[in-house]
Formats: C-alpha cells, sequence, structure tokens
C-alpha cells in the first residue's frame, strides 16, 4: 500500500482524499498534506482524516508519493522553493510525482525536475469525492508498471480511466474537468424553472440530479447514441419535442460547444 503526500489541499485535492478513502482503497491514515493556509489545513484534516504538516519538506519526507495539488501558476515557485532540507525539487528525487495542475504534464515537468523523479499528469474532477470521477491520465510517464498499476486500481476504484496524450487533455479536461460547472449551471437552472412552476426547491434538485446521473448511466451502460436517447423521450406532437425546440432556438448546443473551446484554452 503506497501512501499520498498532497501539496495544497483545495476543492481538488479534498475531493480526490475524500474519494480515495470512500473507494476502501486508502484511508486518513496513509494521507498527508501541506498547505500554507495551517487554520484551512487542519480544519480539512479534522473532518478528511489526512496528517497536516506545517512545512512542505517534512511532508516530501514522508511520503513517496506526492500528488502536487496547488494552481498551475504556483508550481514553478513551489519546486524552486528553498527549505530547510534542500530545494524542493531535489527533495522529490527518486519520488513519484502526481501532477493534476492543468497544463503540467511531463514534458513541462521534465527539465524542472530530478531525472529520478517519476512523474504522471491526471486530470481529474470533483465527482472523484463520491467515485464517480473521471480520470484522464497522460499515456507518457515515467512511472515503473508496478507504480502505473497501483495508480490504475487506485483511480478506477474512483471513477473512470480514460487514457490521452498530452496535446489533447486540455480539451478533454474541458468536458470532463470543466464541465462539473457546466452541469451544475444547467441543473440549477432546470431547478428554477420547476421551483417557478410550484415545485418545492428540494424536489427540484433532486429531480434534476438525479436525471442527469440516470442519463449519463444509461448512456454508458447501452452505449445508445444520445440522439437515439433523445428521440426516444420524444413523442409525435407530444411535450418533450417542445422543449427540445425551445433548447435549440435558444442555441444550446453552440452554447455548450462555445464554453467546451473556450474551457479548452483553444
Ligand atoms: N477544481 C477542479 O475541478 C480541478 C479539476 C482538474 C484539475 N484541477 C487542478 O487542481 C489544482 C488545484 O485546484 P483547486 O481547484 O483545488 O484550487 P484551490 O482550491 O485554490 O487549492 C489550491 C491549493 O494550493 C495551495 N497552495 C497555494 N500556494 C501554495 C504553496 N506555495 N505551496 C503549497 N500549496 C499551496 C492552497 O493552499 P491555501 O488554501 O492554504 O492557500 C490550496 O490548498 C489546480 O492546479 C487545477 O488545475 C482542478
Amino acid at each position: 500500500m503506497k501512501k499520498i503526500g498532497f501539496i495544497g489541499m483545495g476543492n481538488m485535492a479534498k475531493a480526490m482524499a475524500l474519494g480515495f478513502i470512500r473507494s476502501g482503497k486508502m484511508s486518513g491514515d496513509d494521507m498527508g498534506a501541506f498547505a500554507p493556509n495551517q487554520e484551512k489545513l487542519m480544519k480539512n484534516a479534522a473532518e478528511v482524516g489526512f496528517k497536516s504538516y506545517a512545512d512542505i519538506e517534512s511532508l516530501i519526507d514522508d511520503y513517496d508519493v506526492i500528488l502536487m495539488a496547488c494552481k498551475p501558476y504556483q508550481i514553478e515557485n513551489v519546486l524552486a522553493q528553498q527549505t530547510s532540507k534542500g530545494v524542493v525539487r531535489d527533495l522529490l528525487a527518486g519520488k513519484v510525482l502526481l501532477s493534476v495542475a492543468i497544463t503540467w504534464d511531463l514534458a513541462k515537468y521534465a527539465p524542472l525536475v530530478d531525472p529520478s523523479t517519476r512523474v504522471q499528469y491526471i486530470l481529474p474532477n470533483t465527482p472523484a469525492q463520491v467515485c464517480e470521477g473521471v480520470f484522464i491520465v497522460e499515456k507518457d510517464n515515467t512511472l515503473t508498471a508496478e507504480e502505473a498499476q497501483w495508480l490504475e486500481d487506485l483511480l478506477s476504484a474512483c471513477g473512470t480511466v480514460v487514457t490521452m496524450p498530452a496535446h489533447l487533455i486540455g480539451a478533454g479536461s474541458a468536458v470532463s474537468g470543466c464541465g462539473p460547472a457546466f452541469a451544475a449551471m444547467m441543473l440549477e437552472a432546470m431547478a428554477d424553472a420547476a421551483v417557478k412552476l410550484g415545485v418545492q426547491r428540494a424536489d427540484s434538485y433532486k429531480l434534476a440530479a438525479q436525471m442527469v446521473v440516470g442519463t449519463g448511466k444509461l448512456m454508458l451502460e447501452t452505449g445508445q447514441h444520445p440522439g437515439v436517447m433523445k428521440d426516444a423521450v420524444c413523442s409525435p406532437g407530444g411535450t418533450t419535442i417542445r422543449g427540445v425546440v425551445a433548447l435549440e432556438r435558444a442555441g444550446m448546443r453552440a452554447a455548450f460547444m462555445d464554453a467546451v473551446e473556450a474551457a479548452s484554452g483553444k
């Protein structure tokens, strides 16, 4: 059983830590974290069960797998940071470094870390917290076969693992990584409409959220084309087709396409 040390414990790291525990693959005792805001870190440590660290060098000392979970623009400074035990990038020598920061793939890390640091880029999403995550893993990595297998076992217990070359990960994560925000906006809007029509708020959210869960599950399990699924709900002259026409008039498809393209950074 490998243990994981998190550098940064924000929204994504916390969702992953909770998912790892929920999957049964790890316990809080198998994880530690360092983050600058110690008060917030300790609150999360009490909630999730991981060990909190007051300095980054002690964290790196204690774990062979380090998950870099701060913001992309912070990473160069973190790697170059001088600590009481040396520069962070040197302390990572011989360790596994899991990168979840968007754009921080193997090619970006390679010139900045010791050659003995074994790197894997992963683009997760927040539903990892409930073991319904999507983890896009970069095809190229420098993990040993045993480390890659351990990671595959861990991530697949927390959701779906999809392997992609680095150049497609930005596009993929615009759907799976950013998509939870788009889906949440859609849920809120549909629920608001139901509330306007008199449905209780709590019931509206339940209807909308389970509808999305169920539609995704139906598509994954049957392999049906989304157009076929849509047609199956639209009776001739019925109510659903009226809603479909309203969405088309509002430019719903183009809006989602624009959102994914914008979020991909292209
Ligand atoms: N959120 C998502 O859905 C998602 C999806 C895919 C990938 N990601 C990636 O996950 C990473 C984190 O995103 P997030 O949404 O979790 O952001 P976040 O909630 O802002 O968390 C960032 C974390 O980094 C810590 N941090 C800041 N400066 C640091 C330093 N110098 N050394 C160590 N830790 C430091 C922060 O600590 P303090 O709070 O103590 O300042 C905080 O715990 C990003 O790189 C992002 O690209 C996020």
